[in-house]
């Protein structure tokens, strides 16, 4: 349901109120939608939108107590001192300043659990217990670029490579889409110019018209053209990290400047899209300072989720022998990336679930995360999309995305994308 006051819309879920991005052009109040990541995907009429809610009302008020339960049971309560100061401000409201972040970071070991547990308060109270769970299909391995971290960088030549036809990435998205009720999908791939604006145009706008959801593109470092040719056919999420805010690591493994990747950046959020961007943490070389501003980048580019993942060495590349960083500090910084930006997204990507193992993607969604993806790549190209080693995929699709709704469902936390059909 929707009110529309001074350009602002906003929709009531069962009370919550949730802001739109932008998509409500040809919608009055009183309609019934289907959102995600804040952008209208489609109207619904009011018969159907009704049963929907009916159909969710139970679910939605149980899960939302079974969260609320929860934030009292794992309420961490020791803390140094410098730390509690901090995170009482955060909590009544302040934005944390970039020595806060620095100090938090640099806090004893024995916050963590502090920490993480006001930054899950701080996830419930700004943006409730909602998650979402968008599938991914990486459709070509293909790469221009050399990117020093990265399994399928063009300067791999052990790797076999694949691409997906225009039409079988089509048929393959509607279909996961139709069977198993995603509402929000991201065709990723390396950076591979034989798919030029035209022919992604067509895939979205063939995807689109069968099954209305919140297309997201991750394709790399692309024309500012192509992308603006993508939102005319109508996709509206861009999945593009930073990787570093460190100038001269980022150009070091990237043979190119962090200036233009960031104002990309800059550019698809300006031209409407939904952003979902972060670093890798844990790169080589990486200092405390390095993540401080890694985490005060990714809050300044304000995305409509972050997704930072942590840096797995893949044997194939120059990096092959360096470490990943701690579950610990991964966890530290998620938390305080939520402290600092309490109203965005927060990913688990999947590179955290093969590293740390899926028990700790529990612990990462009680520490200000609270959204993850599920890998929907057609079986028969399982582990050529290999970034990094260890890369999950799964026989049966529905096996994972049964397991990971029954976290969620354990956590008390609504599925907002991945529809009823589960
Ligand atoms: N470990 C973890 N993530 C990686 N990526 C690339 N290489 C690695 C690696 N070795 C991530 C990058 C890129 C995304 C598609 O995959 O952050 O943006």
């Amino acid at each position: 349901m929707l009110s529309i006051l001074k350009g602002r819309a906003i929709i009531d879920y069962f009370g919550d109120k949730r802001e739109l991005s932008s998509g409500f052009e040809n919608i009055k109040p009183g309609d019934y939608v289907v959102a995600q990541g804040g952008i209208v995907i489609e109207t619904v009429p009011e018969d159907a939108a009704k049963e929907i809610l009916e159909a969710w009302r139970e679910a939605f008020f149980r899960l939302k107590s079974a969260d609320e339960a929860l934030l009292l049971k794992n309420s961490g309560n020791e803390a140094s001192a410098e730390t509690k100061t901090i995170i009482e401000a955060a909590l009544s409201g302040k934005t944390l300043s970039k020595t806060d972040v620095q100090t938090l970071l640099a806090s004893p070991a024995a916050d963590l659990a502090f920490i993480c547990s006001a930054a899950n308060t701080l996830r419930a109270r700004e943006q409730g217990n909602s998650a979402c769970v968008h599938g991914i299909i990486e459709f070509s391995n293909f790469c221009a670029s050399s990117c020093a971290y990265c399994g399928i960088n063009a300067a791999n030549p052990g790797l076999k490579r694949y691409r997906m036809e225009p039409k079988e990435i089509i048929e393959h998205t509607v279909d996961v889409s139709k069977r198993l009720g995603f509402k929000a999908i991201v065709l990723q791939s390396g950076e591979d110019d034989s798919y030029d604006a035209k022919t992604l145009s067509h895939i979205a706008k063939k995807i689109l018209k069968q099954t209305p959801m919140l297309l997201i593109m991750s394709i790399g470092e692309r024309p500012i053209e192509l992308y603006r040719e993508l939102y005319a056919s109508g996709v509206r999420g861009a999945l593009i990290r930073f990787e570093t805010s460190n100038k001269s690591r980022y150009s070091k493994l990237h043979n190119s400047p962090l200036e233009e990747r960031v104002s990309l950046i800059k550019e698809l959020k300006k031209m409407g899209y939904a952003v979902i961007t972060g670093s890798l943490a844990g790169l080589p070389g990486e200092t405390a300072d390095d993540s401080a501003e890694d985490i005060l980048l990714s809050a300044s580019l304000s995305p409509e989720m972050h997704s930072m993942g942590p840096f797995i060495a893949h044997r194939d590349t120059p990096l092959k022998d360096a470490a990943s960083i701690s579950l610990e500090t991964y966890l530290k910084e998620t938390a305080v990336l939520r402290l600092l930006d309490p109203k965005k997204s927060i990913l688990v990507p999947s590179a955290f679930e093969t590293l740390y193992g899926f028990d700790a993607v529990k612990t990462a969604l009680l520490s200000g995360a609270n959204s993850m993806m599920i890998n929907l790549t057609p079986k028969e190209y399982g582990g050529l999309y290999s970034i990094y080693p260890g890369k999950q995929h799964y026989e049966e699709v529905s096996a994972d995305v049964e397991r990971k709704l029954s976290l969620l469902n354990e956590l008390g936390r609504a599925p907002t994308d991945i529809g009823i059909k589960v």
